[in-house]
């Protein structure tokens, strides 16, 4: 049995947005399964719709077998659910929050209280429990949200953008407690990012989804293999379509392509094959503006299935920025 199964989800947002275009993956039970894709991919969508929150326009998905349109009560005994958005209550404490989490599941006071002081020492903010959380940092009240996902000792954990908008300290924190969540309560993950880093520390296996459809999937060693050797990309001031075919004809050249003005060389040792690349751009009008050299990156496997770069433009930073302004206020 698969801990996630999703079939060809579809959604359409009432206003006509179609966020998903035949959405399918499968999860099994003990990994750690991430969709990576840009801002507005249809990730959060997803995840609700798994987490019993917005019913599917078509298709289906179960958790641990069960549907979680026709029985989603069952589906949110077994789950925990971390949103994207702020979820914790600023006006309380920590432990107020967790316990208070853990009341909404049916879990007798005193045993509530117990599980979330062990749950808040295990996300390192034992000392800080009794604080209220409009004075947690960033960092801190995503621990305390991890926590609060724990509550029921799910078996299916669902963190949507765990990391978003946290300084490089505190997102490494967090994945260290992501990382011994997996070892030690052998909780199956299912999380969403975009940041291409987080995707390929922490997971198992990857989809990349970008327009409401998955583009690819693998763990990030198959992903980045299929992108193959080096990369390089190069900017010139004239026409980059002119070259492409002259580069091409290189011998040890694998591809060439145009990427929003930049040309884009697949080879399998850069540096070997430059010399041979600039004579070629030498030959042509125009100069040569930049050039880098990459090596396989999650990054080149988005290029190489979207065609587009993976632009981070963060509008669900601002928004976070702002609502934690609106509610200080
Ligand atoms: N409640 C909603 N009503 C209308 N459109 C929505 C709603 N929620 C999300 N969308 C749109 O659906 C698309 C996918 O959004 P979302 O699932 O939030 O993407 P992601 O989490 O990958 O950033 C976007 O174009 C977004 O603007
Ligand atoms: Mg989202």
């Amino acid at each position: 049995m698969w801990a996630v199964e999703v079939e060809d989800l579809h959604k359409i947002y009432p206003g006509g947005v179609k966020a998903l275009n035949g959405v399918s993956f499968k999860v099994s039970k003990g990994e750690v399964y991430s969709l990576l894709g840009p801002n507005g991919a249809g990730k959060t969508t997803t995840m609700k719709i798994i987490a019993t929150l917005l019913k599917p326009t078509s298709g289906r998905a179960m958790v641990m077998g069960i549907d979680v349109t026709s029985n989603p009560d069952s589906v949110r005994k077994i789950i925990g659910y971390v949103p994207q958005d702020l979820s914790a209550d600023d006006e309380l404490t920590g432990i107020e929050n967790v316990v208070l989490q853990a009341r909404l599941y049916g879990i007798p006071k005193d045993k509530a209280v117990k599980r979330a002081r062990e749950l808040l020492e295990m996300v390192g903010l034992g000392e800080a429990a009794n604080r209220l959380v409009k004075s947690y940092s960033g960092g801190m009240r995503r621990r305390l949200e991890l926590a609060m996902g724990l509550v029921n000792e799910p078996e299916l954990l669902i963190l949507d953008e765990p990391t978003l908008g946290l300084d490089v300290q505190s997102k490494l924190s967090l994945w260290e407690h992501i990382e011994r969540l997996k070892k030690e309560k052998k909780v199956t993950i299912l999380m969403t990012t975009h940041y291409m880093d987080e995707a390929d520390k922490l997971s198992d296996r990857i989809a990349i989804i970008d327009r409401g459809k998955i583009v690819a999937e693998g763990s990030p060693q198959e992903l980045k293999a299929k992108v193959g050797g080096d990369v390089i990309m190069i900017k010139i001031s004239s026409d980059p379509l002119k070259v492409v075919e002259k580069l091409r004809m290189i011998d040890g050249v694998r591809g060439v392509d145009v990427i929003e003005g930049n040309i884009r060389i697949k080879v399998n040792v850069a540096e070997t094959m430059l010399p041979e690349i600039l004579k070629v751009l030498g030959s042509v009008d125009g100069r040569i503006e930049s050039i880098s050299i990459t090596r396989p990156t999650l990054d080149q496997v988005f290029i190489e299935y979207t065609g587009r770069m993976f632009r981070d433009e963060e509008p669900g930073d601002f928004r976070r920025q702002m609502m934690i302004w609106r509610r200080k206020r």
